[in-house]
């Protein structure tokens, strides 16, 4: 029988060269390749800066979170700064390629070959980009990818891996993670763009935000979602699984573990399909915001990035002149996870750097490069400047 999901898959094996699973969200590829990769109970080197969702899915695959030192910058991870006794403690590294800028993905390779421990690469603002001579997500033993993020989707993702005789064993064990497709969840998520499209017709967003909120259903006050410490130490005395912590994995997609129907299939196709038209955009956005006086361009190519980490004096003040202007700024991810939740994860040996980049990056959607350009210009907002090798 050919899959559901096989013209999916075809689709993204010829942009990556590499096998490709379908899984129902990133965040769910994630926790399969860590049951496939990591033993419970080793360390996994990750970034602190990064969705707290990532951090919430080491924990349920019973892995102790290592905080990596960042590049102010750009947030990549500082592969020099890592001590040797951190990498000699380490099970695996995770890779966030956040906004779309490549980790280094070359030299952490290096590393996880002399240690004989897996790289995995989180690929999911990193669709188009590229390290070294390769796309992000064909470095590593395994990589992720979110259909939510530059593909529009608002569902599903892929996990891509190296060797393709893992293909039946992985898919089996997708399969027995997958809760059955639902009706209900199914029309929801089809309806959504034409009701989303209606409320901002209606100039309705902020009326439909703030009755959220008052109904309670706002699952982020803050930047962060709440961190729940004591029910959080119980969930990990019962890790590894996903059911002891569904409600932190499944903050902004409650659906990331449902099997999907064949609309859903079908749109998600019909988007990546599409996805080279997008990249086009995002990398032109990304080249007039990184030419712009907030921008600190890399030393490579321009990058199709999913956001552009402007760096900002005044953050707080630079999200809410945009707001001002109807442009909201998402994908925030301040404090670093060590500040957010010491006393679940090994904190950076250098974090100053990275505090300092979740402090100051304002991550900006390329394809409104001009008109966020134009509101920075007005208000008058300030760059900021990284200083020294942790950032200033
Ligand atoms: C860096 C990063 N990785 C993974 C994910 C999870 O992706 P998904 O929503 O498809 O599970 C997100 C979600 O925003 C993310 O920002």
């Amino acid at each position: 029988m050919v899959s559901a999901y096989a013209e999916l898959e075809h689709l993204m094996r010829g942009r990556l060269g590499r096998e490709c699973l379908y899984v129902p969200s990133c965040r769910f590829g994630l926790y399969l390749a860590l049951r496939h990769w990591c033993a419970p109970g080793g360390r996994v080197l990750m970034s602190p800066v990064n969705d707290d969702v990532i951090f919430f899915v080491v924990l349920a695959a019973g892995l102790r979170p290592v905080q990596a030192p960042l590049n102010a910058r750009d947030g990549s991870i500082d592969t020099a700064a890592v001590p040797e006794s951190v990498w000699q403690g380490l099970s695996a590294v995770l890779t966030t390629n956040l906004y779309g800028n490549p980790d280094p993905a070359p030299s952490l390779r290096a590393h996880c070959d002399r240690l004989g421990i897996p790289l995995l690469e989180d690929a999911a603002h990193a669709v188009g980009s590229e390290s070294g001579d390769r796309p992000v997500g064909a470095h590593g033993d395994a990589a992720v990818f979110s259909l939510s993020k530059h593909t529009g989707a608002k569902t599903g993702g892929f996990l891509a891996f190296a060797d393709p005789a893992l293909r039946t064993e992985l898919a089996a064990a997708r399969d027995e993670l997958l809760h059955p497709a639902r009706l209900s969840a199914e029309l929801a998520y089809l309806v959504r763009p034409y009701a989303e499209a209606t409320v901002r017709g209606l100039r309705l967003v902020r009326a439909a935000r703030a009755t959220m909120r008052l109904l309670g259903m706002e699952e982020r006050a803050e930047i962060r979602m709440p961190l729940r410490p004591g029910e959080l130490r119980q969930a990990v005395t019962a890790a590894p699984g996903l059911a002891p912590f569904h409600s932190w994995v499944r903050v902004d997609m409650h659906d990331y573990r449902l099997a999907p129907g064949r609309g859903r299939i079908r749109r998600t196709t019909r988007l990546l399909d599409r996805l080279d038209t997008t990249l086009a955009a995002h990398r032109a956005g990304t080249a007039t915001l990184l030419d712009s006086p907030w921008g600190a361009p890399g030393p490579g190519p321009v990058q199709p990035l999913f956001r552009v980490p402007l760096l900002v004096a005044d953050r707080d003040a630079a999200i809410a002149a945009l707001g001002g202007r109807r442009i909201t700024t998402g994908y925030l991810y301040d404090p670093p996870l060590d500040d957010y939740a010491a006393a679940f994860t090994e904190p950076s040996p250098a974090p100053e750097a990275a505090r300092w980049f979740a402090r100051h990056a304002l991550p900006v959607d390329p394809r409104r490069a001009e008109e966020v350009i134009e509101v920075l210009r007005a208000s008058g907002a300030e760059p900021a400047t990284p200083q020294g090798p942790d950032g200033g």
